[in-house]
C-alpha cells in the first residue's frame, strides 16, 4: 500500500503491446498528483492507450506490463473486474471526445447523470435526484428540471459535453481524465468547456490529465506537459515553458499550433529524420 503522500497516479516503465509483441506504448514513466497535466502528441502516438490503461479500458488483446502502475494507491496490474468497477467512477472518471457516441440515445439525460450514483453511492432516490439537479447546474446548464426529461438528440454539442462532464463528476471522483474533450466542438465552445473543466477541477480539489492536440489550449489550462511521439514520452516540461521549449520536437509542435499569430503563414513541418536521433 502506498502512503498518502505519494502521487495519485504512478506509471513506471509502462509498455502496452500487440499480441505480436510490438509495443504501441513503449516504456514510459510518469507520476501525477492532484494537478493539471497535459498529454500531447500527434495522432497515433499512444495518448488514448495510455489513458485507457489507467481506467482498465484497454482491448483484451493488448498486453500491459509495468514495474509499477498504480492509482490512488491501488496496483492496477492485478485488479479484478469488480475492483475496476469500483475505481472507475468512484476514484477516477473519464470524459471522452464525442458525446454523440458516448451518451445513450434511448435514455433520458436525468437517467444517465443519475446512473453513476446508483452504482457508486448509497443515496436515497430523492438525494440522487437533488444531486443530479445540482450537478447540471454546476456544469452551467440552464433549467435542470426540464433538462432531465430530455434525450441526447435534443442537445447541442456543447451541451452534450457538459452532460458528459456532469456524468463524470457526479460521484465526486478524485481525478479526471479528459481525452480530447473539446475536439468535437467549435472554437468558441472549446474554451468555455475547458475553462469549466479547469474551474470544477480546482473547486473539487481534483487532479486532471488532459489529452489534447491543441498546445495553445494546454498552455492556458495545464501546469505540466508530457509530449508523446511513437509510443514514447519525449519531453516533459512546465506548461509555461512551451513557448521556449528546448526539445526540437516540442519546439516544432509549438510552432505548428494554428493560432492568430500564425494565421495566413505557412506552418513548419516536422523533420522526422532529425528526430530519430532523439528516440
Ligand atoms: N486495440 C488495438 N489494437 C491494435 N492497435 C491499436 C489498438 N488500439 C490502438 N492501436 C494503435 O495504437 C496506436 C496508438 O493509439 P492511440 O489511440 O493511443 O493514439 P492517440 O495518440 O490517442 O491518437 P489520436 O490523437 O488520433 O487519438 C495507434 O497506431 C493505433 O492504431
Ligand atoms: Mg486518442
Amino acid at each position: 500500500m502506498i502512503a498518502n503522500s505519494s502521487p495519485f497516479i504512478i506509471a513506471d516503465r509502462l509498455t502496452i503491446g500487440l499480441p505480436t509483441g510490438r509495443p504501441l506504448v513503449n516504456d514510459i514513466s510518469f507520476a501525477i498528483g492532484k494537478e493539471r497535466v497535459a498529454l500531447v502528441g500527434e495522432s497515433g502516438s499512444g495518448k488514448s492507450l495510455t489513458a485507457r490503461s489507467l481506467m482498465g479500458l484497454l482491448a483484451p488483446s493488448l498486453s500491459v506490463s509495468a514495474q509499477q502502475l498504480s492509482l490512488a494507491g491501488q496496483d492496477l496490474r492485478h485488479l479484478s473486474p469488480s475492483a475496476w468497477q469500483t475505481l472507475r467512477g468512484g476514484k477516477v472518471a473519464m470524459v471522452m471526445q464525442d458525446p454523440k457516441y458516448a451518451l445513450n440515445p434511448s435514455k433520458t439525460i436525468g437517467w444517465q447523470v443519475e446512473e453513476p450514483l446508483i452504482l457508486h453511492r448509497s443515496l436515497s432516490r430523492r438525494q440522487r435526484r437533488e444531486k443530479v439537479l445540482e450537478m447540471l447546474d454546476a456544469v452551467g446548464l440552464p433549467n435542470p428540471q426540464q433538462l432531465v426529461k430530455r434525450y441526447p438528440n435534443q442537445l447541442s454539442g456543447g451541451m452534450g459535453q457538459r452532460i458528459m462532464l456532469a456524468i463524470a463528476l457526479i460521484t465526486d471522483p478524485e481525478f479526471l481524465i479528459a481525452d480530447e474533450p473539446t475536439s468535437a466542438l467549435d472554437h468558441a465552445m472549446r474554451d468555455q468547456v475547458l475553462s469549466l473543466i479547469q474551474e470544477l477541477v480546482a473547486q473539487r480539489d481534483m487532479g486532471l490529465l488532459l489529452i489534447s492536440h491543441d498546445l495553445q489550449q494546454v498552455a492556458e489550462h495545464c501546469q505540466r506537459v508530457m509530449v508523446m511521439y511513437q509510443g514514447r514520452i519525449l519531453d516533459h516540461l512546465p506548461a509555461q515553458d512551451l513557448a521556449h521549449a528546448t526539445h526540437p520536437y516540442t519546439q516544432t509542435l509549438w510552432a505548428c499550433r494554428p493560432s492568430l499569430a500564425t494565421k495566413g503563414k505557412r506552418l513548419p513541418t516536422l523533420d522526422r529524420a532529425a528526430l530519430e536521433e532523439y528516440l
